[in-house]
């Protein structure tokens, strides 16, 4: 399988913290599934917004190394451009524009699709999420944190990416509603063949999701491997995760 993201040697800084990422090596083959993992202030989410081209937003740079997305450098690309050429992202936080409704927010999203494309896009998006359809009309700041995780995601697939990044999908939300927008992630990659690189703090949620991931601990790369290897590795889940991937069935039951 060929690379859709390439990742060699980058590195990054922000102006008040110095270096963030340090000589990472990553690559997510085409239509794979892959999850970045790590603890708070890893770094995962400076990884992303180098990708994305989002860096200079929070006065970051890249330093050092290359990002290729289907072969092609990105570095100095804007990130609209990325966006136009198959980027697609859930941020950190969510970010769903409050005070549009939930339609005007996936019409945002739909903006790189040719006009006559919007109709059909919608209804793939409220197909996946019925709640969405509920509440077209209603401002995106009134719905729930897991219908505006929804909205994130419905309004980043909705332009068809090729490579969706997503940011702490789970942060916050209920066991239940964390499994149902899991369970459309996976539907969208099944049925539209996405390439996903997937930042989560759930370290089995996303061992579970993924096929393959990678471990970043103080900016750096500490581990990599399939999922499989990683989740039959205490001694792993133990450095990097906090044995967080290792549940007792107990807590497992109640989840
Ligand atoms: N805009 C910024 N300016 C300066 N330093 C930053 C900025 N954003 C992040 N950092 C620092 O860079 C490091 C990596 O942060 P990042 O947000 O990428 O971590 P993370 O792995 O996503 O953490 P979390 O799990 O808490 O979201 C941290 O030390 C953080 O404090
Ligand atoms: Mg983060």
């Amino acid at each position: 399988m060929s690379a859709a993201l390439e990742i060699e040697g980058l590195s990054v800084a922000y102006a008040r913290k110095g270096l963030a990422l340090q000589d990472v090596n990553l690559s997510v083959p085409k239509g794979g599934i892959v999850a970045l993992l790590g603890a708070n202030g890893a770094g995962k989410t400076t990884l992303i917004r180098a990708v994305t081209g989002l860096l200079d937003l929070h006065h970051g740079a890249v330093t050092a190394g290359q990002i290729r997305f289907g072969g092609q450098s990105m570095l100095g690309v804007p990130a609209h451009k990325r966006v136009r050429l198959g980027m697609g992202q859930v941020p950190e936080g969510r970010l769903v524009f409050k005070h549009l409704s939930v339609e005007d927010n996936l019409r945002v999203g739909a903006d790189i699709l040719p006009r006559g494309q919007l109709h059909e896009g919608l209804e793939a998006v409220y197909t996946l999420f019925p709640r969405l359809r509920e509440r077209r009309q209603q401002a995106a700041g009134w719905m729930s944190g897991g219908e505006q995780q929804m909205l994130a995601l419905g309004r980043a697939m909705i332009g068809r990416p090729q490579l969706l990044l997503v940011d702490e999908l789970s942060l916050g939300l209920a066991p239940l509603i964390v499994k149902d927008i899991y369970k459309q992630l996976r539907v969208i990659g099944e049925t539209l063949g996405t390439t996903m690189l997937v930042v989560e703090q759930n370290a089995r949620l996303a061992l579970d999701f993924a096929e393959s991931a990678y471990i970043i601990a103080g900016g750096r790369i500490a581990f990599s491997g399939t999922s499989a290897e990683i989740a039959a590795s205490p001694a792993i889940q133990q450095s990097y995760l906090g044995g967080a991937a290792e549940l007792p069935a107990g807590e497992e039951a109640a989840r």
